[in-house]
């Protein structure tokens, strides 16, 4: 079987959505192996926006059946929130979506937990979204107080473990509230009682996925990965500790799905053509440069504010050195260029090739945000190009100037370029080969 993966090579929103959607059609299954509803997917198909955030982007595909595995962290209500919202926009995906057994679930009280330990202000705070994510993946690795998809179906069990795990929490929370002022408590009985009913729901879903997917593939079916977040937020190769709770990096496919990474032939690395992040940590390229400055102009004509927290997203340039280290360690066999008609208009492209620190100049990129934080960018300029490219559908039908500098990244990143997107459409996209 040649499976491929989709993964981003920046801090997350590289439109990785929008590759999935293009080429789900080559294949029978798509899977999510990695996060939860911290991530955002909007898919612009036929005039018809689709915003994707717990589900895979594959479900917009009638002939895919698509798969959220087990290194998934699931919040129940989420889950059926896009199940139900689909089906409004006439999307029925209940015969060709199926949810991990093994996935672990996430609660009220992980929020809650996540909430008090991100409003402690100072230097611990990341910057996360707010979905529970961070402490559902600690319960997970930690084991004794986690509840995995599989125990929401059986409710004496579930209502038994809610009766241990919440007094824990409940005191915990009130600790690391300083007292009890702040911080909620929860109602174990109160919160079986919700599950329960998400878990009639949810039933027919649930599936021993691995197992799904060892079958698929010997039946010879095709596989598409798609990683969620960037793979500078990956929790082992990130800018750590301003990164996610999990693998999102392709290495994040074996243990997130159970299917062996051999499976696997072809990695697609998604970047856009400047780079973004959401968030606190070190983004060296980062244009903080005013109401009336570019990154202000790239904000606004990319409209770069969070799907999931709308929360304005940092804007700079593209960073090839971040990029070279990402395509490295995901293994990207290319890299698809997204966004590209964001850059319009602007009179020069700067391109980072390399950093300064400490008074040395550096050809390489590091995670350690202590140093990253005080790399100052070195730049190349690029001629940029007026004209609006958002019509181009083959590389002749773009300026000069934007074929350049699409030559360049592909140069600096080392990696050929297999599609240039000029707008958030399905048709709005140059397949270069
Ligand atoms: P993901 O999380 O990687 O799937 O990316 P997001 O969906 O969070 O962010 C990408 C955004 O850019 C979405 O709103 C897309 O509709 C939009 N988009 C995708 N490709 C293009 C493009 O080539 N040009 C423009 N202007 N927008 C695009
Ligand atoms: P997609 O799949 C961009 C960021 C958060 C925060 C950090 C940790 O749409 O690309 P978390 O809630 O995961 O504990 O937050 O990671 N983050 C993302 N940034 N795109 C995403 O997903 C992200 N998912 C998490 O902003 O800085
Ligand atoms: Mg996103």
């Amino acid at each position: 079987m040649a499976g491929t993966c989709v993964v981003g090579l920046q801090w997350g929103d590289e439109a990785k959505g929008k590759i999935v959607d293009l080429i789900g059609d080559e294949f029978d299954m798509v899977v999510r192996y990695n996060g939860g509803a911290n991530a955002g997917h909007t898919v612009v198909v036929e005039g018809k926006t689709f915003k994707l955030s717990l589900l895979p982007t594959g479900v917009i595909r009638p002939s895919v059946t698509s798969v959220i595995g087990n290194g998934v962290v699931v919040y129940p209500p989420r889950f059926l929130e896009e199940v139900d919202s689909l089906l409004k926009g006439g999307v029925d995906v209940s015969k060709r979506l199926v949810l991990s057994d093994h996935a672990h679930v996430i609660f009220p009280y992980h929020m809650e937990e996540e909430r008090l330990a991100e409003s402690g202000g100072g230097e611990g705070k990341i910057g996360t979204t707010g979905r529970g994510i961070g402490p559902c993946y600690q319960d997970k690795v930690g084991r004794r107080f986690a509840i995995r998809v599989g125990e929401l179906l059986r409710p004496d069990h579930l209502r038994e473990r809610l009766r241990q795990v919440v007094p824990f929490k409940n005191r915990l929370m009130t600790a690391f509230a300083d007292g009890a002022a702040g911080a909620k408590v929860f109602d174990p009985a109160a919160i079986a009682d919700e599950y329960l009913k998400y878990a009639e729901r949810i039933r027919p879903y649930v599936t021993d996925t691995a197992r799904l997917l060892h079958d698929s593939v010997k039946a010879g079916k095709r596989v598409l990965f798609e990683a969620a977040q960037g793979s500078l937020l990956d929790v082992d190769h990130g800018t750590y500790p301003f990164v996610t709770s999990s693998s999102s990096l392709p290495s994040g496919m074996w243990s997130g799905s159970g299917l062996p990474a051999k499976n696997v032939t072809r990695i697609i690395g998604v970047v856009k053509a400047y780079t973004t992040r959401v968030g606190r940590g070190p983004f060296p390229t980062e244009l903080d440069d005013g109401i009336d400055g570019t990154g202000e102009r790239i904000r606004k004509v990319g409209k770069e504010y969070g799907t999931v927290t709308g929360r304005p997203r940092r804007t700079g340039w593209f960073d090839a050195l971040a990029v070279r280290y990402t395509a490295a360690l995901a293994g990207a066999d290319e890299i698809t260029l997204m966004l590209l008609d964001v850059l319009s208009g602007l009179p020069e492209l700067k391109l980072c090739v390399g950093y300064e620190v400490d008074g040395e100049r550096r050809d390489h990129f590091t995670s350690d945000a202590h140093i990253l934080e005080r790399c100052k960018p070195v730049y190349e300029t690029l001629p940029g190009w007026t004209e609006d490219i958002t019509g181009a559908r083959k590389l002749t039908d773009l300026p000069a100037a934007a074929r350049k500098y699409i030559d360049r990244v592909s140069e600096m990143v080392g990696l050929p370029v297999s599609v240039v997107s000029v707008g958030p459409g399905r048709e709005q996209t140059i397949r270069v080969r």
